[in-house]
């Protein structure tokens, strides 16, 4: 009896598949929204920039825009908080407390405000001792060797209704993120509510702490996770965070999927920093990566050129396409990188693909760049037929058309970091 009841035990064991944090059905696409660092960074002087400091007026306005200029229905939905938002001392009963005087309405106020609207709230804290502005305090306590707060955090954020939890990752010793950041996942699991987890586990282990993260962890782990520097509003930021990603391009495709999907951080397109060629590719890059789609400009003051390129309904289709696959980066030399991403219709087993062409030299006429399907699809099959759709319209009409095995792509591309964007769309 005891023998029959083990090989059940142990056959129950073996098949049964263990579920990690993020199969909880939480951003089975990748999340869009608005989020304020690189746009608003951490400005607390609301005398003084009464319009941009960080206070509940502000989050409030960005939701009423995402609503009424179209984001909301195209898929931004969560409004994100960054860091100092809140009081510098925790409450009598050990709980985070909004900032009293910029968020009047408290956390929850914010939430039910954002819910009313059908969007979601945001909320960022560190898994350190401070969050990474300095002197506000994270979810650790190594200062007074007390208690720390992953639990009472966890469930005051639910309690507030909070959607969303990103946790940073200053003031820690990097060796014990592994333990750390899933001990963190546990705690918002066990409050019961959806709330997306997204971390910055492998930016600060690898890139700042030189330790090779554990991304098998990573993704069973954290919805999203951020694994490099802060995005700047700059052309130079944007093409360092393309050369990371092409750098370990295979290494981020094995982890990228639905529930789990690597961040390379804000789109910063409507800033300054990125001229209407740059900002498309951008778009271009984040959604051929399936990554997340946050946008952080002043939305009240966006300029229709660069709303359009938020609003590419085509290229929000790749990002978001059901198989969350990121893009495999097929060619690149020091000026040109060329990336695939498979995604839907597929058709009796062949996939379509959205393709790339990037061109980066920083002078010159624009420049034919060209590669035979093949080249593009390695297992492309003797029959196969893609109509060529072009993405951005850049000759004026959706219908490139038809390409098969030898055929060559060949796309027109202007230089200084710019794109062309197609979808192979199987016959
Ligand atoms: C770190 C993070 C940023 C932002 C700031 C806030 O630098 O990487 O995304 O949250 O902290 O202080």
């Amino acid at each position: 009896m005891i023998t029959i009841l083990t090989i059940i035990f142990v056959t129950l064991l073996s098949s049964s598949h263990v579920l990690a944090k993020t199969d909880d059905g939480t951003a089975r696409t990748p999340p869009m929204g608005f989020l304020s660092y690189t746009a608003f960074d951490t400005d607390t002087d609301c005398d003084r920039y009464p319009n941009s400091c960080i206070n509940e007026q502000l989050y409030k306005e960005m939701a009423d825009r995402l609503v009424a200029d179209g984001f909301a229905d195209l898929g931004y939905r969560y409004v994100n908080v960054d860091d100092r938002w809140m009081e510098k001392d925790r409450d009598a009963n050990r709980r985070l407390v909004a900032d009293r005087k910029r968020f009047p309405s408290g956390i929850k106020g914010l939430a039910d405000y954002m819910h009313s609207k059908g969007l979601l709230l945001g909320i960022y804290g560190d898994i350190g001792n401070l969050t990474c502005s300095g002197t506000l305090p994270g979810q650790n306590n190594h200062n007074t060797g007390e208690r720390d707060f992953f639990d009472i955090d966890a469930q005051t954020f639910a309690e507030w209704g909070v959607d969303s939890f990103k946790q940073d990752g200053c003031y820690e010793d990097v060796k014990k993120y592994d333990q750390l950041y899933p001990r963190m996942g546990d705690e918002l699991n066990k409050t019961g509510r959806h709330i997306l987890f997204t971390c910055e586990w492998p930016f600060f282990q690898y890139v700042l702490g030189g330790i090779h993260p554990d991304y098998a962890a990573i993704s069973r782990t954290c919805h999203t996770y951020r694994n490099y520097k802060d995005v700047l509003d700059s052309w130079a930021s944007i093409d360092e965070i393309i050369k990371y990603y092409g750098d370990y391009n295979d290494e981020f495709i094995k982890y990228s999927g639905p529930g789990h999907f690597a961040d390379p951080d804000e789109l910063t397109i409507g800033n300054s920093g990125l001229s209407y060629d740059q900002s498309r590719t951008q778009m271009a890059m984040w959604s051929v990566w399936s990554s997340p789609l946050l946008i952080s400009t002043d939305l009240r003051k966006l300029r229709p050129e660069y709303k359009a390129i938020l609003q590419n309904r085509e290229l929000i289709a790749v990002n978001q396409d059901r198989h969350g696959i990121m893009a495999k980066m097929v060619y690149r030399d020091n000026d040109h990188q060329i990336w695939v991403k498979p995604m839907e219709p597929v058709i009796g087993g062949q996939w379509s693909y959205a393709v790339v062409y990037l061109h980066k030299r920083p002078m010159g006429h624009p420049i034919y760049m060209s590669k035979t399907v093949s080249e593009l699809i390695p297992d492309v099959k003797d029959n196969t037929k893609y109509e060529v759709h072009d993405l951005f319209l850049d000759d004026g009409k959706e219908i490139l058309g038809t390409v098969g095995k030898n055929d060559r792509l060949e796309l027109l591309v202007r230089p200084s970091g710019s794109v062309r964007m197609v979808k192979l769309v199987v016959k």
